[in-house]
């Protein structure tokens, strides 16, 4: 087995690459841990005398490094710096540039945005960004339109979709996004006073079942695209001017509501969690309305985009206006029931989210988690009531706390 590295090696191994001439010439370097993912180790190594230059390295071992137990294939990195690539030739300015991959070891050498901030901690204090609905809606037309059957010959499409089969972290996301949040299932981490509500308005709720194995089966068998499958306000490192998508190792061809779903359910998310974040009513409000604006603004953004792409160019096999607004309406649809399983694996399953984690006080997080819950519940029930983008931050904006 491959040996973890270490800060020691870390500086070793950058020495021992051709590119660290040219990166940092004769200079001393330092290497140290990130420890803010879960699942590889990561090390900056930098210049000891300018520390600002620096780059990454990611390493995949064969289970998540936080928790040992926890097997993951190390063929996620090979995944991971395949669609950096392809996401970086059609959208350079918002991924992190790969500067090597070596497929013995796992590990990627990748830039270290080291001017940039997690979204989602950024938004847990209230920062706005004025390009990131630009940035993110342009991301997902580009790297989605580009590598669907819209674009791409069907040989091509045919010839892409084995290569980035991800078995075992596809298996995760329909566990934990799609089944064990609603069912009463040992792995759900519920806070106490949401327990009844979630008895009475998920487990006790066959239809809301069926709606979400809908997507459930949707997210198994529709290859639409090669997605990024886990774009939160994690996967996003943001400052003023740039906003840079990362960690796409659970990508594979799979449906693009799914991604646009995700990121707004996360948008929304923070938009609920701001019932403990924001300091006063009137922050409150103004914030959660940029929030709302955000989600708006990035789906024009994306729609504008898609179909300018489409119309430049699509390829020839789809010759009908009524099919191209037929997509983009079951689209629209489809992200507010994708939306809706993300927020609520967020909230009543394994996988918590700092918004509201941090909320110390277990009366306050479990009103806040409520009011998201019932963003999410309005989103899946009422989908086939989505025709404009506004209709889905106008069901946003009419949830209440139900605690
Ligand atoms: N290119 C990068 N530049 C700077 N920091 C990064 C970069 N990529 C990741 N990070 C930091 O490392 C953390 C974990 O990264 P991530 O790619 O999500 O790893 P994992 O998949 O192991 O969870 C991020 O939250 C961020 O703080
Ligand atoms: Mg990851």
């Amino acid at each position: 087995m491959t040996e973890p590295l270490t800060p020691k090696t870390a500086v070793t191994y950058v020495r021992s690459l051709p590119l660290a001439r040219d990166f940092f010439g004769d200079a001393p370097l330092a290497a140290e841990p990130i420890t803010e993912g879960n699942v590889n180790l990561i090390f900056r190594v930098y210049d000891q005398t300018q520390p600002t230059r620096s780059l990454l390295l990611k390493q995949a071992l064969p289970y998540a490094w936080r928790y040992p137990d926890f097997k993951m294939p190390v063929d996620r990195a090979r995944i991971e710096v395949g669609i950096l690539r392809i996401e970086g030739r059609y959208c350079p300015d918002q991924v992190p540039q790969v500067y090597h991959y070596d497929e013995t070891n796992h590990i990627m050498v990748i830039e270290d945005l080291n001017r940039h901030l997690v979204m989602r901690e950024a938004l847990m204090r209230q920062r706005r960004y004025p390009h990131v609905a630009q940035h993110m809606g342009i991301f997902m037309a580009r790297t989605l339109f580009y590598t669907s059957d819209l674009y791409l010959s069907s040989g091509e499409k045919k010839a892409l979709v084995p290569q980035f089969i991800n078995p075992v972290l596809c298996k995760v996301q329909e566990d934990l996004v799609f089944t064990q949040p609603y069912i009463p299932h040992p792995n759900n981490r519920v806070t106490p006073p949401l327990k009844p509500l979630v008895e009475e308005l998920v487990y006790a709720d066959d239809d809301l079942r069926a709606d979400i194995f809908h997507y459930k089966e949707r997210y198994m068998t529709h290859a639409q695209a090669l997605i990024h499958n886990d774009l939160h306000t994690g996967s996003i490192m943001l400052n003023q001017e740039e906003t840079k998508v990362i960690d796409p190792e659970f990508g594979f061809f799979g449906p693009m509501a799914h991604d646009i779903g995700t990121y707004f359910a996360n948008l929304a998310l923070s938009y609920a969690s701001q019932e403990a974040h924001a300091a006063e009513e009137s922050a409150r409000a103004s914030y959660r309305a940029w929030l709302l604006d955000q989600i708006q603004e990035t789906w024009h953004v994306f729609e504008r985009e898609f179909l300018a792409l489409w119309e430049r160019e699509g390829n020839e096999d789809w010759p009908s206006d009524r099919f191209k607004q037929r997509y983009l309406a079951q689209l629209l649809q489809d992200v507010a029931g994708f939306g809706a399983a993300e927020m609520m694996r967020r909230l009543i399953g394994m996988a918590h989210v700092h918004d509201f984690w941090t909320i110390e006080d277990e009366t306050l997080r479990a009103r806040a988690e409520s009011l998201g819950l019932d963003i999410a519940l309005r989103w899946i029930k009422h989908r086939q009531g989505v025709h404009r983008i506004e209709d889905l931050t106008q069901l946003a904006a009419d949830a209440r706390p139900l605690l």
